[in-house]
């Protein structure tokens, strides 16, 4: 248990990052061109854009990059291909965060409607499951306590963004 902490830490790190950083440097060009599925809805809605999807993948792998430099033991243990598994984990939580925007869609919601557990847990499977391919150790142990500590980890933080005056909703 005592050893497991430092993979989790450095799987979550890049993953929330990349996550993180697609919301905080959102552009304006969205990934679906604001076209229209079969349904006549939108196919991912302006919420996903192109800027936000490349800026997210740009930093949560450049942060694996500074992980792996100042901690390169920790870093190889929780991956032998530890910057590709942070390039994997960023991509993968975008791609996964849009999915769950195409489902989102699909299920006739408004973009920034919320969809409980789709919103915070699209992204850390997305992650999890495209960072397979570079064999980390702790996969499914690091997999399933990250969904398990997700819902309640977004829930303290929109509470602390409320207390902060960043969000006028605690949840
Ligand atoms: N964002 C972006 N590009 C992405 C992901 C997110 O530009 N690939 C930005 C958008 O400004 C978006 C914000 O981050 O509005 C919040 O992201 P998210 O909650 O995932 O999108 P929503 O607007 O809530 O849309 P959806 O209903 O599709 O989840
Ligand atoms: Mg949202």
């Amino acid at each position: 248990m005592q050893e497991l902490w430092i993979p989790l830490l450095l799987t979550a790190i890049p993953l929330y990052v990349a996550n993180a950083s697609a919301v905080v440097f959102g552009g304006k060009t969205p990934v679906d061109f604001n076209r229209t599925w079969g349904d006549g809805k939108p196919i991912l809605g302006k919420g996903k854009t192109w800027k936000g999807f490349g800026m997210g993948v740009l930093i949560g792998t450049f942060t694996g990059g500074i992980i792996l430099h100042y901690f390169p033991t920790q870093a190889l243990a929780t991956s032998p291909e530890y910057l590709l598994f942070s390039f994997l984990l960023s991509a993968g939580a975008l791609v996964g965060d849009m999915a769950g925007s195409f489902i989102k869609r699909r299920m006739g919601m408004q973009r920034g409607q919320a969809a409980h557990f789709l919103d915070q847990l699209d992204f850390v499977v997305g992650g999890l499951v495209l960072s397979l391919l570079a064999g980390p150790p702790y996969w499914v142990t690091v997999f399933l306590v990250l969904i398990m500590i997700t819902p309640f980890l977004h829930m303290a933080f929109n509470r602390l963004a409320y207390l902060l005056g960043l969000k006028s909703v605690p949840w």
